[in-house]
């Protein structure tokens, strides 16, 4: 068996830190053998940040505004640096972000469709559900990818599927597929610090 990594992680969010959460509760489980080194939000005010704070989590809130991606980009990073972290993971983080060298194939994302389909600008959160429904689709499901400079772009590392029901509403079937996104992204991480994964 493949020896486990223990592995501090920076996650980055923008909202209501569901994502975050099951984190938290998958490692105070025992089945992911990492660290929130650092939570950077994105966002005032929102509950993912209110998350990170409850659980005693060093959290840095770096709002995008007023700079250019490069300088905001870097400026995130090096709280990610700072805080020792061996993975970035995007945890409802609505932003693309310029990766510097020392992070490169080090930044991973969740996405809530099967990718490449129903991402890029503009697919997120219940958007996705919507298009998905409207398009006739019978599964659909989430993406761990690397995360690179385009939109939900850089190379898949696990999905999960979910079938989609005569009767789902966008609301219905982003709960489902939240459900497989609580399962699949830890198992991601957990894959990638036993060496699984790139
Ligand atoms: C999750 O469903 C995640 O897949 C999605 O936002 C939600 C975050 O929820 N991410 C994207 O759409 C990224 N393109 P949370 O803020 O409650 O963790």
């Amino acid at each position: 068996m493949a020896e486990v990594r223990h592995l501090r992680l920076a996650v980055l969010l923008s909202g209501s830190g569901r994502t975050l959460e099951n984190l938290l509760e998958w490692i105070d489980s025992g089945g992911l053998s990492a660290t929130v080194a650092v939570v950077v939000s994105s966002r005032p005010d929102v509950r993912g940040l209110r998350i990170a704070e409850r659980a005693g989590l060093s959290t840095r809130l770096l709002p995008p505004g007023g700079q250019s991606v490069e300088g905001w980009s870097e400026r995130i990073f090096r709280a990610c640096r700072e805080a020792r972290s061996d993975l970035v993971v995007m945890a409802g983080f609505m932003h693309l972000v310029r990766i510097p060298a020392d992070f490169t194939g080090r930044v991973i994302n969740i996405h809530p469709s099967l990718l490449p389909a129903f991402g890029g600008r503009g697919f997120h959160g219940m958007n996705v559900h919507r298009a998905v429904l409207e398009r006739g689709c019978t599964v659909s499901g989430c993406t761990v990818h690397l995360v690179d400079d385009e939109y939900d772009h850089g190379r898949v590392l696990l999905q999960r599927t979910v079938p989609v029901l005569a009767d789902d509403s966008p609301e219905s079937l982003a709960a489902r597929v939240f459900a497989a996104e609580c399962q699949t992204l830890p198992e991601a991480i957990q894959r990638i610090a036993a060496g699984m994964l790139s």
